[in-house]
């Protein structure tokens, strides 16, 4: 079976079993087959995060769980529970039509519900972790479902405990949020560039559908759309550092974009660094660095994922020697 359908970037590596997973239950007499237990495995959300370098020699499960439904709701919230296998950007618009508060910012982001609280996805200043209440997942081990609140998920910029200590041990088959209702939901423009297409429009008292959309059309115009041009959004996480190593950078590049955290370290644009050292619009071998922004790094059609590493491990070589950072990939590579 081709996976070219369900990885983002469109490499055609191949897996040796494929099956497609329905429900709690298909997944549980799966865990108990001989298919699952004399092969290892893979378990699929959208394939958005994922950089497949070579073939899979094993089982790979593509998460098709799906479903939305309010398990709880007061004067001012409702809790959404939507299956791991619904589509990430279909499930933000369902949201919007419902005019439920709080994933707008996060329009428009590939992937699958069940593989968003993996790497805490995030934009515009809202993580899923802003909005998350629980989530469901499958024990790989006992075929047991467990439940994990936020705390128990260890969110961070870009991490969970899914992608550490718990990494492969549990199919995530659904997740809740807590979404406000209308006149209960407080918008998040911190990001300039909402607010500056907000006011280009005239818009003075913004709806959540209007932020959607400004979103939208940022993405739009700098991200690739994985249909045209194979892609799986950032390729690196922007890297932090302390003051002390700031300041050098600071005084050798005035210009550098940064950001304070809230403990006084620095993240930096990973974007800028790459742009900087000469690799926006690069390509070679059929893949490249975007020519809108360097931290997407995509596939023109007839590279391969060992082509991808190739790059990627060029890229953070020149990152070290020019500005002494170590880039780590948001990407998992398989
Ligand atoms: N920049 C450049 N050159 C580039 C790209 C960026 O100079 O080629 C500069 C920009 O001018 C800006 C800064 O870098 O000053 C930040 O750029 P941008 O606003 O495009 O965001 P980013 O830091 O590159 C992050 C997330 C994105 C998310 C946006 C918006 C990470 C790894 N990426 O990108 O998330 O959409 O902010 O919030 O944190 C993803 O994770 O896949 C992803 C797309």
């Amino acid at each position: 079976q081709s996976l070219a359908d369900y990885n983002t970037f469109g490499f055609d590596a191949k897996a040796d079993l494929f099956v497609e997973l329905n429900s709690i239950n298909e997944f549980q007499s799966l865990l108990i087959s001989s298919e699952w237990k004399e092969n290892k495995h893979l378990i699929l959300g959208g394939g958005s995060n994922i950089l497949l370098t070579d073939d899979f020699h094993g089982l790979v499960i593509s998460n098709r769980i799906s479903g939305i439904e309010i398990i709880d709701e007061n004067e001012s919230s409702i809790v959404v529970k939507c299956g791991g296998g619904e589509n990430w950007h279909q499930f933000v618009l369902y949201s919007l039509k419902n005019n439920w508060g709080g994933l707008e910012n996060l329009s428009l982001i590939p992937g699958t519900v069940g593989a968003a609280p993996m790497q805490n996805i995030g934009a515009y200043g809202v993580e899923i972790k802003d909005r998350f209440q629980s989530l469901e997942a499958v024990n790989i081990e006992t075929g047991e479902v467990e439940y994990f609140k936020a705390e128990e998920c260890r969110f961070g910029y870009r991490e969970s405990i899914f992608k550490h200590d718990l990494k492969g041990q549990y199919l995530i088959s659904s997740v809740s949020f807590q979404l406000d209702k209308p006149g209960y939901h407080q918008l998040n423009l911190d990001y300039g560039i909402i607010k500056n297409i907000l006011s280009e429009r005239n818009i003075v008292k913004p709806s959540i559908q209007d932020v959607s959309n400004a979103v939208i059309e940022i993405r739009q115009s700098k991200l690739p759309d994985p249909a045209e041009i194979g892609n799986s959004g950032s390729f690196f996480k922007n890297p932090i550092v302390h003051a002390v190593q700031f300041d050098r950078l600071k005084s050798e590049f005035p210009e550098i974009p940064s950001y304070e955290l809230q403990d006084g370290r620095i993240k930096l644009a990973a974007g800028w660094l790459i742009e900087k050292a000469g690799w926006k619009g690069h390509q070679e071998n059929g893949v490249g660095v975007h020519h809108k922004q360097a931290l997407v790094l995509v596939n023109y059609g007839q590279g391969k994922g060992k082509d991808i590493l190739t790059l990627a491990k060029k890229i953070q070589d020149s990152i070290r020697l020019k500005f002494g950072i170590e880039l780590s990939p948001e990407v998992n590579f398989i």
